[in-house]
């Protein structure tokens, strides 16, 4: 896939504002790495190197600690080079930002576990110099306890290194909007954001305690060396408006703007709204005009000046910060090839137009029957995402196949279950739908369905995905259920991609031996399983490279439920019409499990058949914004192609 990402950073080191190349719209130091694995890896690498310098000085190393999704792999990192460097963290004592209240240590969902879990378990540290806020101090305690917690770090010599993330909100620690400056580690209420990003750890935000004590904005300004972690494109907006914009109590992480040594470490994702990246040619004039950023300045040129691209004059791209594109060519020229490049993504042949001329066409002539297999990482992205091509790809003929990665069962509500196992018990009294019913009546807010539960509630989405094929025409026969292992963990946090995961897809792969691969490309899923689905594919894919049938097979990127390509990524579109719009609606309606009050929401309110058609409707609407046809909707694809 033709990336639109900045220059690669291979070093984290400060610079302060003002002796860093970046730009004059930023106020922090950040680097931008391609993926955030390698990213945590120079981050861990410098706390470690810090522990060992303050070991050679035979002085404490004080570390301050974030949890969340963002420091895992760092401490996975540090844990690594403890057990196979030799890095020892005797010297060291931290303090963690902040904890629940209130919150029992044993709970799964505790700071305290999580800190355990990923880190202190696997270390040498004295547990002695472990600090975690307690989650069960009592009321009238815990102003004390807060006065203690800040003089616990005072007398220790301060932060010499404070490890962040970022909430939604702008929140660093749980210093919601609203912190001011000089607040010390306090008792605050959580916003309501935060609350809802973490419900799915909660299964459910009603389960998600409304208060927690955090490290106050002073407490991490004090740090002496900071570094922020943000990963995905979900923190893109957040990191914008606290790296570009004015320091405000509403965008707690703005203080960090006054921070004397603050860098923030990024991913592509996380960098993708900062000016630098998402409109280059406002900040460097001597930018390099590939095509893909050509596409992407003019789908942006016509949205600043209101225009359709043939309306664009020479002076709308003097007037932006893009003269450098008429060096070589007129408006008039630039404008038509940007016209022909969007027109040719069209197609209502998304498996090929048989005996068409296909030079300019998305996709390939022959053969004109093709096998596909759709992947869809859960039961159901397949019609939500692409519903309207699914049907088509049936109805053109194509030997269709659609692969459900995962069984989605952690997705089913217990009532949802509870109504079938009853069901089930009235129509065959047994044992097995009696033990069902029993366990989840007594299931508590943070326990984990059995194994007889679980294979319920995937069964539950099996019948759905079936009805919502069956809808589009599918014969059983080419429906699969993967039920990739690494998925079934029964908790938000899936195991790593493990060979029986890529064994299973490589065996579907090798079995329908495809012209046409669908998957998710949708890096913004906020429980990372999309992500996973998809490097299942890019494996199996990689490991198959050399069969003669890889030589034919192509892979089309859908973007899911949160997140659309941007125009000028799009390199197949399919319109739909009416009628295509309401088949889709149906087909997405068929996952009932999925509607009226889904468990995994996000922070979108819409249901998901509402999102989807928003989305295809929104995309042809741009399209006719920029001067192309007129559709109802249309639905989005990236082909990816591997070097
Ligand atoms: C965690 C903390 C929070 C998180 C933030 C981002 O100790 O204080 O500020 O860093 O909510 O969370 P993730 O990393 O899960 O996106």
């Amino acid at each position: 896939m033709k990336t639109v990402l900045q220059k690669r950073k291979t070093e984290i080191q400060y610079r302060p504002v003002g002796q860093f190349e970046e730009t004059r719209f930023e106020k922090i130091h950040n680097v931008i790495f391609s993926d955030s694995n390698e990213a945590s890896i120079k981050v861990a690498e410098e706390i470690a190197s810090l522990i060992r310098k303050k070991q050679e000085a035979q002085k404490h190393c004080v570390l301050g600690l974030a949890t969340g999704s963002s420091p895992i792999r760092v401490y996975e990192e540090l844990v690594r080079m403890h057990q196979e460097e030799g890095l020892s963290f005797s010297n060291v004592i931290t303090f963690n930002l902040d904890e629940y209240l209130p919150m029992e240590k044993d709970n799964r969902q505790s700071y305290w576990y999580f800190m355990h879990e990923h880190l202190f378990n696997h270390i040498d540290i004295p547990k002695e110099n472990i600090n975690i806020p307690d989650g069960t101090i009592a009321g009238e305690n815990v102003i004390d306890y807060c006065l203690a917690y800040e003089k616990a770090i005072k007398k220790v010599g301060g932060l010499d290194f404070q490890l962040l993330g970022i909430g939604r909100t702008g929140h660093i620690g749980f210093n919601e909007p609203g912190s001011h400056y000089n607040s010390g580690t306090r008792v605050i209420t959580l916003d309501h954001i935060t609350r809802v990003d973490a419900g799915p750890a909660f299964l459910g935000i009603a389960n998600v305690p409304r208060k927690a004590i955090t490290m106050g904005i002073a407490t991490v300004m004090s740090a002496k060396r900071i570094i922020l972690l943000g990963w995905g494109q979900n923190k893109a907006d957040i990191i914008k408006k606290t790296v570009e914009g004015e320091i405000s109590a509403q965008v707690p992480a703005t203080y960090l703007q006054d921070h004397k040594n603050c860098t923030f470490v990024l991913d592509s994702g996380a960098g993708s709204e900062l000016t630098r990246n998402k409109t280059p040619w406002l900040v460097d004039e001597s930018l390099e005009w590939t095509e893909n950023r050509t596409a992407k300045a003019i789908v942006w040129l016509c949205s600043e000046t209101g225009k359709s691209i043939l309306s664009l004059t020479d002076k709308d791209y003097n007037d932006n910060g893009m003269s450098g594109l008429l060096a070589a060519e007129d408006s008039y020229d630039l404008n038509i090839k940007m016209f022909n490049r969007l027109q040719h993504t069209i197609t209502g042949w998304p498996g090929g137009k048989p005996n068409a001329d296909d030079t300019s066409r998305p996709e390939r002539a022959e053969p004109a029957k093709k096998r596909v297999i759709i992947f869809s990482p859960h039961p159901d992205d397949d019609v939500i995402s692409m519903g309207g091509t699914f049907d088509r790809l049936v109805e053109q003929g194509h030997e269709v196949h659609v692969a459900y990665q995962t069984s989605g069962n952690i997705a089913v509500s217990d009532t949802d279950a509870l109504r079938y196992a009853e069901i089930s018990k009235r129509i065959n009294p047994s044992e097995e739908a009696q033990t069902i019913i029993d366990s989840i009546k007594a299931k508590k807010e943070s326990s984990f369905d059995t194994l007889p539960v679980r294979k319920l509630k995937g069964n539950i989405r099996r019948g759905e995905s079936y009805a919502a094929v069956r809808y589009l025409g599918l014969e059983d026969a080419n429906v699969h259920f993967l039920d990739l292992p690494f998925y079934e963990t029964g908790t938000i946090k899936k195991d790593n991609l493990s060979e029986d995961d890529i064994e299973i897809m490589v065996s579907i792969i090798n079995e329908v031996k495809p012209h046409q691969i669908y998957a998710a490309g949708d890096l913004a899923d906020p429980h990372g399983t999309h992500k996973v689905c998809l490097d299942a594919v890019f494996e199996a894919m990689k490991r198959l490279k050399d069969e003669p049938f890889m030589e034919d097979c192509w892979l089309w990127l859908y973007r899911g439920a949160w997140h659309e390509w941007d125009i000028n990524e799009i390199e197949m579109a399919v319109p739909m019409s009416p009628g295509q719009v309401l088949k889709k609606r149906n087909a997405i309606f068929c996952h009932q499990s999925q509607k009226d009050g889904v468990m995994f929401q996000g922070d979108d309110s819409r249901e998901f058949w509402m999102r989807a058609e928003e989305r295809n409707k929104d995309t042809a609407a741009r399209y006719r914004a920029l001067g192309l046809s007129d559709y109802a909707a249309m639905e989005a694809f990236v082909r990816y192609k591997f070097d």
